[in-house]
């Protein structure tokens, strides 16, 4: 579904993704492991047309997007919920959410039925919808940056650090929020630092260091190999 090419990517002179090459088939969960630095954030940037790659090719079902517009991205199904989530912080829960849905992808579940999915994911949301986000606790505003993904329509949904700063019962939430939109046909490429929650929920996984893809697996056999377990689950 989602194929990345051998890309490299700059910032300015300095090239921090070398050769990098991926790929998250339709329906799967992929994990992007790395230490901080490593170029994680970068990737899913450069999938979704924030910054663009020197060289490679990057293909959404089978079309390239590596010279799309950031809202051709999103229209054609690829949603970027990005790391620090990247909330309004005067406007409410509600003006979020149908901020989501301005640049859609057409087609698959009607905007009433994926506000009516999200609500169901996430109850405190329509408790709180008149609330400004500002003002939600951590947890819920991760919550409403998923919401505001979610009312985009993704086919592939790109998560940066989603537990980040979580509440361990709010990172079990978040993870069972992850594995019912996968198990809702939504295709997923996990960037996680908590690496064993992530291979939990991954179908594969690739391990990034200084850029370079250094390791490529099944997650069960991740969570097995050495090398894994000493430098990123701490074993
Ligand atoms: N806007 C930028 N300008 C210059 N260098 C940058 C910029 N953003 C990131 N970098 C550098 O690119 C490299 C990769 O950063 P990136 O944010 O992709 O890492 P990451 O794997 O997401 O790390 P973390 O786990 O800390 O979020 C780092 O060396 C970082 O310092
Ligand atoms: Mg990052």
């Amino acid at each position: 579904m989602l194929e990345i090419r051998k890309i490299n990517v700059k910032y300015g002179q300095r090239e921090v993704i070398h050769d990098l090459s991926l790929e998250v088939p339709a329906g799967g969960v992929v994990t992007l492991i790395g230490s901080n630095g490593a170029g994680k954030t970068t990737v899913l940037k450069t999938v979704s047309g924030l910054l663009r790659p020197t060289s490679g090719s990057i293909l959404f079902e089978g079309r390239p997007i590596e010279k799309a517009e950031p809202h051709a991205i999103i229209e054609a199904g690829v949603v970027h919920i990005p790391e620090g989530r990247l909330l309004f912080k005067d406007m409410s829960v509600a003006e979020h959410i149908e901020l989501g849905t301005i640049r859609a992808h057409a087609g698959g579940r009607t905007r009433e039925q994926r506000l009516e999915w999200v609500h169901e994911l996430f109850p405190i949301l329509w408790e709180r919808r008149q609330q400004k986000a500002g003002t939600l606790s951590g947890g819920q505003q991760q919550m409403l940056a998923i919401a505001r993904g979610i009312m985009a329509n993704p086919k592939c949904l790109m998560l940066d650090e989603p537990s980040l700063g979580l509440a361990p019962i709010l990172v079990d939430q978040l993870a069972d929020a992850i594995r019912s939109l996968n198990e809702n046909g939504i295709t997923i490429l996990l960037v996680e630092q908590r690496v064993d929650l992530a291979l939990r929920l991954a179908d594969r996984g690739y391990v990034i260091e200084t850029g370079r893809v250094v390791l490529e697996d099944k997650a069960s056999a991740l969570l097995e190999n050495p090398r894994v377990k000493e430098a990123y689950l701490g074993a």
